[in-house]
């Protein structure tokens, strides 16, 4: 069964392509159907996954016009792509432009459900990529998710986004899609030694504890990982034996682990993180 995974959080700089890259791989390797959806006008896992970072065919935004202006949804060989062992929908900066129309077209929250809807058979994992503003994008992209994964970098301020987030999905299920739930929190950019890691992921696991899960894999902070995007790859393949390497494949095996114990969305309490401390929003 296909699983939709919206990858967001409203920090920018979170990791949130850079583990879209990587998990995709992952997945693909393990032999799952892969589809990427570069949902972010700034177009960087486009750039990273297609070599010259050009897309051959029709970007996300020209089929999300296809629906503004009322017309049928183009063949989805239109606006593929192969890129290695998974397949793309690349992006455009003209994803920032339609988000005008978005706003004040009416009934266009659903627009990527409709648009991914019929791609459920082809595919076992969607990953959609975000960008990090609460944007009629952000919406669309939490409307056609089965669930939001959310990287988090141990941060001053880290679990701001993450309240701003939980309480956008939280709303999102409330009156668009009430099945959304959450994939999970993954600690990314990580110094492991650190207190700030320490004791941000302990209060991140005290506030969600059977609430939302928290990945026990952190993604390590290291330069390979950059080192290996420059140059349009993952660091599974430019650094195999590195941590990251070790890390992002754990952190694959725990996503794949939970294909069999996927909990029901219903009737579960949220609290975020903020300032003043652990306060439900849900
Ligand atoms: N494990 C890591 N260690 C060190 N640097 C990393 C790691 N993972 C990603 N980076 C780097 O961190 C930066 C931000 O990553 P990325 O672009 O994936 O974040 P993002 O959340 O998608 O950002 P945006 O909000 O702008 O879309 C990039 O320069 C990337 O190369
Ligand atoms: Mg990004």
């Amino acid at each position: 069964m296909c699983r939709i995974i919206t990858v967001a959080n409203q920090k920018g700089g979170v990791t949130k392509t850079t583990i879209c890259q990587h998990l995709s791989y992952l997945l693909a390797e393990q032999g799952r159907r892969v589809l990427c959806v570069d949902f972010d006008p700034q177009i960087n896992l486009t750039s990273t996954l297609l070599p010259d970072g050009q897309a051959v065919g029709m970007d996300i935004s020209g089929v999300m016009a296809c629906l503004l202006e009322d017309q049928d949804l183009p063949v989805p060989s239109s606006y593929i792509q192969r890129c290695g062992k998974a397949d793309l929908i690349p992006g455009s900066k003209n994803l920032g432009k339609l988000e005008t129309s978005l706003l004040t077209e009416m009934g266009t929250e659903r627009f990527l459900q409709e648009i991914l809807s019929p791609l459920r058979a082809h595919y076992d994992y969607i990953l959609i990529d975000t960008n990090r503003a609460a944007s009629p994008l952000m919406t669309n992209a939490l409307t056609a998710a089965d669930s939001v994964l959310v990287p988090i970098c141990p941060e001053f301020y880290s679990t701001e986004g993450l309240s701003d987030l939980i309480a956008s999905v939280l709303k999102n299920r409330r009156r668009l899609n009430p099945h959304i739930q959450f994939e999970g929190i993954v600690f990314s950019r990580c110094n492991l030694r650190t207190n700030l890691y320490r004791t941000t992921r302990a209060n991140v696991e005290t506030a969600f504890r059977g609430e939302i899960r928290v990945f026990k894999t952190a993604i390590p902070d290291t330069v390979k990982v950059g080192d290996a995007i420059s140059r349009g790859l993952t660091v599974m393949e430019y650094a195999p034996e590195s941590k990251a390497s070790s890390a992002y494949r754990a952190f694959a095996k725990e996503v794949l682990a939970s294909e069999t114990e996927r909990a029901p969305a219903e009737g579960c309490t949220i609290h975020v993180l903020s300032d003043s401390g652990v306060r439900r929003v849900g």
